[in-house]
Parts: structure tokens; C-alpha cells; sequence
């Protein structure tokens, strides 16, 4: 079992190599043969940095929580190149005749990715034919190769609609996500460019195009006030009476307008040669420091686009403080499109991410819910988070704003939630929400761990734009978080998950949050609706 058991700062419910390098996720796919979810990734097992040659790792989820390891599926083809990013696709009609009628149509796995030299990055197939664990590889690779130091990420899937393979690709250093389209997954014809498109930064990497459901409820209207059912396990999709859009996700590095890398995305149309963005928004996938190269499974459960980052960035990743690996990758998140409205003239469809927190894998050690409770500044309520906290964590938070009740524009009107480690209280993680920015924001930089205080990219203070989940019955308007905690990285959800931030954390060894103080700055502005909060552990 590879997480929780390699020293106090390893995440429990996120997927961590045994020991070495981890960047990218590549050929993210769900068996449903074996019901089995599989992840591979870029993976040095050399060293606890990046360096080639570079490998693909593996590891297997029944669950979502706990992932087995089964060390490294696809090599380079030398010491000098690396097996880099790329995608899985479950090839059942086997048009690429690497199969016969001994693999079970579920099981014919195809792995395209990039073969990476100093002289050139083309792609290249490889075969499974025992479930994803071994893999042959193509005789007559490369697949596609147009003389090229910056081409890679191929991410590939079937359409429907033309019944062909789809596989968009990065031509890195002149911004284009090129599309080819194949009916055997070996020979590919050039299609269109996707070039120029948002934020551009030093290059594009990893793309790819999804087909993501639609849902035409927000969740604020579906979600009865104080009722927590969005921490079910699943996205409350009706995949009945869904429809679709598609959404182009682009990873550029380094560049991002908060440094170092980060994932954008465009909403449009795909008609099987060209994708066309509805308009010229860059939109983010997630406002935090630490989530790149997200990737979708190919033939998740239900039609489901799951997604998967790396969470971490390019800026610092071989320098946080974990010691025989490093990174971890994001949970897994339900992508749908729902409407929302950023301000009060406008409603329009936005990515809409659901962490997948599979609670029959866990246990619920200690839980705390508390309502209507009117802050002032004056006393702050501290709560002790259980007995012997093991760093994995939950919470969810609505609060209503009175901003009529501000009364100096000296002060700082926040609300803050203090998450304090259990051994030591000057270590925490401080976030909250202040009226007069209309603004979240989250502080990780009270840590005595020197990774945290000296390295100049590992910005502590991070900001969010949130919008109004609802307004109350007394016409105040209601926001909303939930956020999940593990050891070393917090993932925040806002208002259903209409935006998200991703962000590591790094408290003293064994550290672990073990109690929150809820203050604020100023009086009776706000009011904690509900705030629930539950240590968990990994059964
Ligand atoms: C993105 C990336 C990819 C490449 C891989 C190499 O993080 O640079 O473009 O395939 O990492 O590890």
C-alpha cells in the first residue's frame, strides 16, 4: 500500500510514489472489467527530482482513497530520453489489431505518449495485454513524428460522433494544441491548430479536450441550506437528462499569472476535426499554487469526466520538504458545467469541481457542527479537533455577511479559521474571508519548516474571488467552503465547487491540525451558518 506509510508527512488519501520522482499523471483509464481505477505518472525512481531517463509509475484504486503501487509500466528507449507525458485509451473494437480474442475488450489498453531524446519528441504506442501492468511496445513506432524538439502530452479519446480516435497534443513553443484524428490509433492525420489561445506563458503542455456534462441546476438551487448532502461520495448527476459541452484544458509552464504553472481552460464546440471556444475567456481550473497537467480518465464510470493534477509546480516541486519522494497528485474531481453568476449582471456555465471522498474507505474519528454563531471581535471560539489527529481532515463552512454592520473602513474585516497543529500552535494554516476585498484568501506560511520561510517561489498567501452562493431569507447574501486537509495539502472548494484552490502546506513532522479558532475583526458581521468539521483516517 503506498500511501500513509512512508514517514508523518505523506498524504493519506492522495495517490504519493513509494519513493522517488512524480510529475504529470499520465493514462488515467477505469477498467471496468476489475472495477479497477488505474493512474500512471511521470516517475523518476532514481532520485526524488526530475531526471531522465523518465518512466511512467503505476498504481490502482478500487477506491479512490488508497492506491496500490506496481512500480514502473513503460521505460524510455535509453538512459538519455524519457517516457513522457501521454494518455490511454481502451481500444475494445481493436482497431489498432495489437489484441485477439484472449484480452477481454474492456482490457485492450493502448498507451500513446511521448518518446523524449535531445533530438526529438514524437509518439509513441504501447500495449497491455494482462489489464495495464506490462506493456509491449509498437514495432513500428514512432506513430507521429513531425520533426520536433517541442511536440508532446498526446491525450487521446474515441468520438462518437465520427467514430474516430481524437488526439490533441501541445506543439509547445508555438502555443498550438494540434488535433489528428485516426481510425487505428498508429497512423495519424493532421486536423487543425487550437493556437494563441489565453494565457500563453513559456509554452502550452498537456492538453486535452473533454465533453463535459452540462447540468443547468446550480447545486446552490438543487442544495437546501444546511443540508450537507454535496459530501456524498459523487457529483448528483443525472446523467439522464444531461447534455454537453466541450472544454479544452491547457497546462502552460512557467508563466502562470501566479507563478510557475498552472492549468487554464475554454469552453466551446469540437465537431471532430476543430475545436471552436464559445468566446474569448481564459477561464482557470484552479486558483491555487499546486495543480498542473490535470487529466482526465479515459471511460470513467457513468460518463463521468474525472479529472487528476499534479499537485505541485514547476516553480519549487524539487524542493518541498518531503524526504525519499516527492509529490503528490490532487484528488480525484467530478467535472461537470453548471451555471453560476461571478456578479449580479451576468449567468454563465463554469467548470464545477466535486472531490471524490469515498467514506466507506474511511473513518470518522471525531466530528464537530456548530450553527449560528455571531462572531465579534472581542472573543474568538477555539475547538480542539479530537484526540490524536492524524492530519487528514474535512470541513465545510457557510457563513453570511452583514456588511452594513462594518462601521470603520480602518478595520480589517475578516473572518479567519485558524487550523492549528495539535503539537505545536504557532504553526497553522489561516484562512478566511474579508468584506471589503469580497475576498477568500488562505495563509500558509506560519510554519517553523524552512522550506516554507526561505524559498522565495513558495508564496504563502494565496486570494480568491468568490461569488454569492445564495441569499438568505433575511436578504444577506451566503458563502460557502469546503475543504479537504491531508497531512501536507489543502484543497478548497467554493460554493459547490464552482471555483477551487489547490494548494501544499508544510507544518513540523507530526504536526497535525488539532484545533481550529474561528475569530474576526470586526462585530456582528458575521454569522457562521454551519461549520462542520470531521478528523478522518484511512480504514
Ligand atoms: C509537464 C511536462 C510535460 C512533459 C513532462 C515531462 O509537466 O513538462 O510537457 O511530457 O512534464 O516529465
Amino acid at each position: 500500500n503506498l500511501t500513509g506509510t512512508h514517514g508523518p508527512e505523506r498524504p493519506l488519501a492522495h495517490l504519493t510514489p513509494t519513493t522517488g520522482w512524480m510529475n504529470d499523471p499520465n493514462g488515467l483509464f477505469y477498467d471496468n472489467e476489475t472495477a479497477t481505477y488505474h493512474a500512471y505518472y511521470q516517475y523518476n525512481p532514481n532520485d526524488n527530482v526530475w531526471d531522465l531517463p523518465l518512466f511512467w509509475g503505476h498504481a490502482s484504486s478500487k477506491n479512490l482513497v488508497t492506491w496500490e503501487d506496481h512500480g514502473v509500466a513503460l521505460e524510455p528507449m535509453d538512459d538519455e530520453s524519457g517516457a513522457f507525458s501521454g494518455s490511454i485509451v481502451i481500444d475494445r473494437n481493436n482497431t489498432s489489431g495489437f489484441f485477439d480474442n484472449s484480452t477481454l475488450p474492456g482490457q485492450r489498453i493502448v498507451a500513446l505518449y511521448t518518446e523524449n531524446s535531445n533530438v526529438s519528441e514524437s509518439q509513441f504506442a504501447a500495449y497491455s495485454l494482462d489489464g495495464g501492468y506490462t506493456f509491449d511496445y509498437y514495432e513500428h513506432n514512432p506513430v507521429l513524428d513531425i520533426n520536433s524538439t517541442q511536440f508532446r502530452d498526446p491525450k487521446v479519446f474515441w468520438h462518437d460522433e465520427t467514430e474516430r480516435w481524437i488526439m490533441t497534443l501541445a506543439l509547445s513553443q508555438e502555443y498550438k494544441i494540434q488535433i489528428y484524428t485516426s481510425e487505428n490509433l498508429t497512423s495519424w492525420e493532421f486536423k487543425s491548430n487550437f493556437s494563441h489561445h489565453g494565457i500563453l506563458g513559456y509554452q502550452y503542455e498537456c492538453p486535452g479536450l473533454a465533453k463535459v456534462p452540462v447540468i443547468h441546476d446550480s447545486p446552490s438551487n438543487v442544495t437546501l441550506h444546511g443540508n450537507n448532502s454535496t459530501m456524498n461520495a459523487t457529483a448528483q448527476t443525472n446523467s439522464s437528462s444531461v447534455d454537453h459541452k466541450w472544454v479544452m484544458f491547457i497546462s502552460i509552464n512557467p508563466g502562470a499569472p501566479m507563478g510557475g504553472s498552472f492549468n487554464e481552460y475554454f469552453i466551446g464546440d469540437f465537431d471532430g476535426e476543430t475545436f471552436t471556444a464559445q468566446d474569448a475567456a481564459t477561464r482557470v481550473v484552479d486558483h491555487g499554487k499546486d495543480f498542473y497537467a490535470m487529466q482526465t480518465f479515459s471511460d470513467a464510470p457513468n460518463n463521468d469526466v474525472l479529472g487528476i493534477a499534479w499537485a505541485s509546480n514547476w516553480d519549487y516541486a524539487a524542493y518541498v520538504p518531503t524526504e525519499d519522494y516527492r509529490s503528490s497528485m490532487s484528488l480525484v474531481r467530478n467535472l461537470t458545467l453548471r451555471p453560476y453568476s461571478p456578479n449580479p449582471e451576468t449567468t454563465e456555465f463554469t467548470l464545477y469541481s466535486e472531490p471524490i471522498l469515498n467514506y466507506t474507505q474511511l473513518n470518522t474519528n471525531q466530528s464537530m457542527h456548530k450553527t449560528s454563531l455571531e462572531l465579534n471581535s472581542e472573543e474568538s471560539v477555539s475547538y480542539r479537533l479530537g484526540k490524536s489527529p492524524q492530519g487528514l481532515l474535512e470541513f465545510s463552512l457557510e457563513w453570511k455577511v452583514n456588511s452594513s454592520a462594518l462601521t470603520s473602513k480602518h478595520e480589517f474585516a475578516d473572518m479567519s479559521l485558524y487550523f492549528q497543529g495539535a503539537e505545536d500552535d504557532d504553526e497553522y494554516l489561516r484562512l478566511g474571508y474579508e468584506q471589503n476585498a469580497a475576498a477568500f484568501f488562505l495563509d500558509r506560511g506560519n510554519s517553523e519548516v524552512d522550506f516554507v520561510n526561505e524559498n522565495p517561489f513558495f508564496n504563502n498567501r494565496v486570494s480568491q474571488n468568490i461569488e454569492i452562493y445564495k441569499i438568505a431569507e433575511d436578504g444577506l447574501p451566503i458563502f460557502k467552503v469546503r475543504g479537504i486537509i491531508d497531512r501536507n495539502i489543502i484543497e478548497l472548494f467554493f460554493n459547490d465547487g464552482s471555483s477551487t484552490s489547490t494548494n501544499l502546506f508544510f507544518l513540523s513532522e507530526e504536526n497535525y491540525i488539532g484545533t481550529v479558532e474561528i475569530s474576526s475583526g470586526v462585530d456582528n458581521v458575521y454569522t457562521i451558518l454551519d461549520f462542520d468539521v470531521k478528523q478522518l483516517s484511512v480504514k
